[in-house]
């Protein structure tokens, strides 16, 4: 059962997931800051566990419109979890970021570090944290876990579920992807003169599907026990560049991409990735997908959906 306000997205994924699982997906239209109609829902659906994804994610427009972010962000994590505790269900899954570390000592970063996120997108993601791991601790019956992903990438592999931003794509991977198509002319890379192997910024780029296993083993192996509340990386354990996903996505497409260097984006780290062991004892989890795999199947994504989910309408897919 899903509830989404579609605000950034269309009901169109979820067709293609009931259609590839074979298994119909309830859907609820529904703001999360609607609390009556929130509530109306965990009355009539039996549900024991949350995995919370809602939220918005540009970091520059957070810095813009920090208001729309607080409220967003964390005022529809307030109202669920409100809900959640009037109809006792208190096992949640939270969608976190590796945001909230922002400038550290080490690029690998790890859970016992110190967070400082360095902007309000990220500020709204810890204070969530907060707000669940203070719930955890008021009573017996919360188990949270937070995930922080690192920067999630790919497509399902069927190539019918994949990232389909609105307008010119802030990220690295769908911009790459549009220009591979057709659809752009040039990839601009920002920064070529950081302390890193080829001067280019070093990401842990996480397979989707990956991650979505994550979520899986989260929910099956959080202890038993309340009151508990635990933050857990999810990332591959490793950096590359973004002249190594260049590579890595021509190789996969077979299509040269053109691109040309440029200024620091302002704001960006030069290097950090996961240290995910944290998981892998917990969970038992860890990514096996890798950064081939994922432009293979973000290109077999591009391919089907030249237009995204719209290319549905047009009869590309
Ligand atoms: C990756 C690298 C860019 C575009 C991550 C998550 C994102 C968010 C914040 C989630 C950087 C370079 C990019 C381009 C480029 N929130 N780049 N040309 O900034 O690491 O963001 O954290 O919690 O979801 O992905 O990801 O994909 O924007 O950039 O050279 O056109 O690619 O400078 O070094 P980023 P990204």
């Amino acid at each position: 059962m899903v509830v989404d306000n579609l605000s950034n997205s269309s009901a169109e994924p979820l067709d293609r997931v009931s259609r590839l699982s074979g298994s119909k997906v309830t859907f609820y239209e529904l703001d999360l800051r609607d609390i009556s109609n929130l509530r109306q829902v965990f009355r009539s659906e039996a549900i024991e566990a949350v995995v919370h994804l809602a939220g918005l994610k540009s970091v520059g427009e957070s810095v813009a419109d920090p208001i729309k972010y607080y409220d967003n962000n964390v005022g529809s994590s307030v109202a669920l979890t409100t809900v959640m505790s009037s109809c006792d269900v208190r096992t949640l899954v939270f969608s976190s970021s590796a945001t909230v570390y922002g400038q550290a000592d080490s690029p690998e970063y790890v859970e016992s570090m110190a967070v400082a996120p360095a902007n309000p997108y990220g500020h709204t993601k810890l204070t969530i944290e907060h707000l669940l791991q203070d719930l955890a601790g008021s009573s017996q019956h919360w188990r949270v876990c937070a995930l922080r992903y690192f920067n999630p990438v790919g497509a399902d592999e069927s190539g019918a579920i994949g990232e389909d931003p609105v307008g010119v794509p802030a990220n690295l991977f769908p911009y790459i992807a549009q220009v591979a198509i057709g659809k752009r002319r040039c990839l601009t890379v920002f920064g070529n003169d950081y302390a890193t192997r080829d001067g280019t910024a070093v990401r842990d780029y996480i397979h989707v599907s990956d991650l979505a296993e994550g979520h899986l083993a989260a929910l099956q192996k959080m202890p038993p026990e309340g009151n508990f509340f635990s933050a857990f990386n999810l990332g591959v354990g490793h950096g590359e560049s973004v002249l190594d996903v260049i590579r890595a996505f021509e190789q996969a497409s077979g299509v040269a991409i053109p691109y040309r260097l440029a200024a620091r984006r302002p704001g960006d780290l030069a290097a950090y990735w996961a240290n995910p062991a944290k998981a892998h004892e917990l969970f038992g989890w860890r990514a096996k997908r890798g950064l081939q795999r994922a432009c293979e199947d973000t290109w077999r994504w591009q391919v089907r959906n030249p237009d995204g989910y719209q290319s549905a309408a047009n009869g590309s897919v």
